[in-house]
């Protein structure tokens, strides 16, 4: 099946089983913007759990907080993003369509791309295991001319974002006779600066108001809190301060359902350390992330670290953690080395002393930040997009199943009873009471029991238990896994520990290389 309609499937998926609705749908929804429904909340909270624990539990040096999203307007000037938090757009003129310029350029990048592994993959068809990839690469003439169409095209393209020229990113377009999707024309016009945050009005005209902006990442709320965080909690450096919360933009080009939205959720943690020693700490904590998402036993080969070339304008070294989604390899999380930007930014702007006193040295510094910054919604994307599987059964029939690491399931353990009468109800609600209080029980008397199973696989319960009449007698059910589909016969009192460590985040937390 092409990766395309795998997605598509997905995000229908999303909608049927009530973990992504489009929001305000009955008034045909509103772009860009996403609710998560009874099961997608669910699997959001984990993943936040998953995030938060990892930090401030594993690390006795990292302390939460919980910011406002609105802030005193001088944030955003002192922070940069009044100036700087701008993308390139372009409008073409027929189809009255907005693009983002570095977007449309990097499409045609990604084409030169496609070109050079179509040819590989027609070669590796003819040649079998013969084939020699990098040899192919360095001798077959298209590949070689569109291997450098590819590079002096990124070039360019890079060398043009770093020095924010507009002119020349029209230009690039024009060069590379790139059209609009819509109406098929090139005829474009000059490309602009656009700032992303969303503005809003705070206090009634009649006191006066003032304008300020929905956040754009939760980081600031920290840079701010910095000083009585780091008094409060005696905090010594290096220490990190973590926090979720929500983020806005006005992204020009809402696109791939909740991969780029105008409202979504950031996991943040800001990580002060001594001047010098950043560089250091950056590679630690590409290390210390890369290993938190490789613990969902997804597979290393669907991660990979993609170094910046255009640096924001706060940071001296950047990486975004990409994991492979249907529609290609995609930036989850940015890992930032943030200088002493921020805060030295916030001293001047408000006047107040940012500073450590380091007792070690017995001297004071302005800390230099290490950032890492993962966007909640991506992560809850890329978890259906792997764990999503239409599997052919023995009997010929599929089933779709969303093999969700355990952890993260919304539902733990679906407790059904056989027949809706002769006490089996009662004895399947007795089971889901006691064991409730430790971790997500649902009751499903509904249809037949392949069917209930069927449901449960897919929304991604990794248990389901089935209550007959002999459990009346000998205390046992019948214990089925999502997976394996293996169904054993076991004992109503072994329930709690045969399956609450498998779905703990604690055993998540614990695979944490
Ligand atoms: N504080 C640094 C910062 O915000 P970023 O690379 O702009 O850095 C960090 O964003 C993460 O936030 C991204 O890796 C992505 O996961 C998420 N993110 C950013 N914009 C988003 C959007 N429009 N929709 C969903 N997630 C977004």
């Amino acid at each position: 099946m092409a990766q395309e309609d795998v997605f598509k499937k997905i995000v229908s998926h999303c909608k049927e089983y009530g973990f992504v609705f489009p929001s305000s749908e009955i008034y045909d929804g509103l772009g860009a913007v996403y609710d998560y429904a009874q099961n997608g909340v669910e699997l959001k909270n984990n993943i936040k759990q998953y995030w938060w624990q990892s930090m401030v539990l594993l690390h006795d040096n990292i302390v939460g907080i919980d910011s406002a999203i609105f802030m005193h307007p001088t944030v955003w000037k002192a922070s940069g993003h009044v100036d700087a938090f701008n993308d390139p757009l372009i409008d073409n003129r027929d189809s009255k369509k907005r693009y983002r310029a570095d977007v449309l350029i990097e499409d045609a990048i990604a084409k030169y791309e496609e070109k050079i592994a179509k040819e590989i993959a027609k070669a590796q068809k003819k040649f079998g295991d013969s084939f020699d990839e990098a040899q192919f690469r360095a001798t077959n003439a298209r590949v070689l001319e569109n291997q450098q169409k590819r590079d002096a095209l990124h070039e360019r393209f890079a060398a043009a974002m770093n020095a924010s020229d507009l002119d020349e990113l029209k230009q690039i377009i024009l060069d590379e006779e790139i059209v609009c999707p819509i109406s098929g024309t090139r005829n474009w016009t000059d490309v602009r600066q656009f700032n992303l945050m969303f503005k809003t009005e705070v206090g009634s005209t009649a006191e006066g108001s003032s304008t300020i902006y929905l956040r754009p990442e939760t980081a600031q709320g920290i840079f701010v809190n910095y000083l009585n965080v780091q008094k409060t909690g005696r905090m010594k450096i290096p220490f990190g301060i973590a926090q979720i919360g929500k983020a806005f933009r006005n992204e020009i080009v809402a696109r791939q359902f909740i991969f780029r939205m105008r409202e979504f959720e950031q996991m943040e943690m800001q990580f002060f350390v001594k001047p010098g020693t950043e560089l250091e700490w950056f590679e630690q904590w590409k290390n210390t992330r890369m290993a938190w998402h490789q613990a969902l036993g997804f597979g290393a080969e669907n991660y990979r670290f993609h170094d910046h070339e255009k640096l924001a304008h706060y940071a001296n070294a950047a990486s975004d953690v990409e994991f492979r989604m249907p529609f290609g390899f995609k930036e989850v999380e940015g890992i930032h080395s943030r200088t002493n930007f921020d805060l030295s930014q916030h001293a001047k702007y408000s006047g107040k002393k940012i500073e450590y006193f380091d007792p070690e040295l017995n001297e004071r510094y302005t800390p230099y930040v290490i950032e890492t910054s993962i966007g909640v919604d991506r992560m809850f994307l890329s978890v259906m997009c792997h764990s999503y599987q239409e599997e052919a059964l023995e009997n010929g029939e599929t089933r779709v199943v969303l093999k969700l690491p355990a952890a993260l399931a919304p539902t733990k353990l679906a407790v059904m009873p056989l027949v809706k009468k002769d006490g089996l109800p009662e004895k399947a609600r007795e089971i889901i009471d006691d064991l409730k209080f430790h971790f997500n029980c649902k009751y499903d008397e509904k249809d037949s029991i392949g069917k209930r199973y069927r449901r449960q696989d897919a929304v991604g319960t990794p248990f389901c238990v089935t209550v007959d009449h002999d459990t009346l007698t000998d205390g046992c059910v019948t214990l089925r896994d999502r997976d394996t589909m293996e169904q054993t016969r076991v004992k109503i009192s072994d329930l709690r520990s045969l399956i609450e460590d498998k779905v703990s985040i604690t055993s998540l937390l614990k695979k944490i290389k």
